[in-house]
Formats: C-alpha cells, sequence, structure tokens
C-alpha cells in the first residue's frame, strides 16, 4: 500500500488538476490494472503500485512533456529510503520503468513491462482502445482485458461530462 505520508508529498509536488488527465484517478485505474495484471504476470505489486502514483507525478501540462518520466524517476530517487523503501533492484526497476514510460518500449523486465501496460490500458479515459501492439505482456492483450480496463475509467469520463468543459 503507499503510505498516506507518501501521497501527501506527491500531492504537494503535483503541478496539474488533481482529478484531471494524468491525476489521482488515472493513478488509481493504473494502479488497479497494474495489480490485476501482476498477478497474472508474476510483477511485482510494490514496484507496480509505486509507479502508478509516481510516473506522472512530474508532469508539467496534460499534453507533451518529453522529460516527465526522468523527472519522476528522479523524484522517486529522491524518495528511496526514506518514504519508498525498495531493495536496489527493485528501485531500479521502478526508475526505469517512469523514466521510459511514454518511449513506446515493450521489452523490458516483466514487471517493468507490467507498469507500462498498466498505464497504457487507461488509454480509454480519453476515448482510445489500447491497441494490443503496444502492450507488452499477454496479459495486458487478452481482448477481456483490455475490455475490462476501458470500463475502470467510464465513471470518471462520466464525471467529467457531466462537470462539463473546464
Ligand atoms: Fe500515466
Amino acid at each position: 500500500m503507499i503510505s498516506p505520508e507518501l501521497m501527501t508529498v506527491v500531492q504537494n509536488e503535483f503541478a496539474l488538476d488533481w482529478d484531471g488527465l494524468h491525476g489521482l484517478y488515472h493513478w488509481q485505474r493504473v494502479r488497479e490494472i497494474g495489480l490485476r495484471l501482476a498477478r497474472l504476470t508474476g510483477a511485482n505489486p510494490t514496484v507496480v503500485e509505486l509507479f502508478a502514483f509516481l510516473h506522472d507525478a512530474k508532469r508539467a501540462n496534460n499534453h507533451r512533456d518529453p522529460e516527465h518520466g526522468a523527472r519522476a524517476a528522479e523524484f522517486a530517487r529522491s524518495l528511496q529510503g526514506s518514504l519508498i523503501r525498495l531493495s536496489d533492484r527493485e528501485f531500479e526497476r521502478l526508475a526505469f520503468a517512469c523514466r521510459y514510460h511514454t518511449n513506446g518500449l515493450t521489452e523490458a523486465h516483466v514487471t517493468v513491462q507490467t507498469c507500462w501496460d498498466s498505464d497504457r490500458l487507461d488509454l480509454g479515459r480519453i476515448g482510445m482502445t489500447p491497441d494490443p501492439r503496444y502492450l507488452c505482456t499477454s496479459a495486458a492483450r487478452e481482448p477481456e482485458m483490455i475490455e475490462w480496463a476501458m470500463l475502470q475509467c467510464q465513471p470518471w469520463i462520466e464525471s467529467r461530462r457531466q462537470k462539463g468543459p473546464t
């Protein structure tokens, strides 16, 4: 589980809309998707959870921000040993997953692949169906998994629709 102390630090550092495209609800869905995938892939669930709440934490905008993954990795590094306590090996997987999550890579350790898939499976929130060609694990490419992931973002899409244009 992510500690309340870590969440407070992340929230204080986050520069964008807390309930926006790359905010808390996206992270919560990435966590749910990631933990579901981890049970099938054997990925480390703690790394997957930390990835969910950190990978977009340093975004400077909701559009093009190619360095936000690298900033997220450095942010994670600043917390390792205090609010994050991973082994060196697991930490390097978390940092790698954060740093390269938007580079379109698919080959990596299965924990890293599971992190990337959990993020890519939440593309339904912007009206895109995740393309199996860009998913890393066979568990994520299952049509049932893609369909389930698409359903997870519907309440958020609906709440945004009710709020109207911001
Ligand atoms: Fe993301």
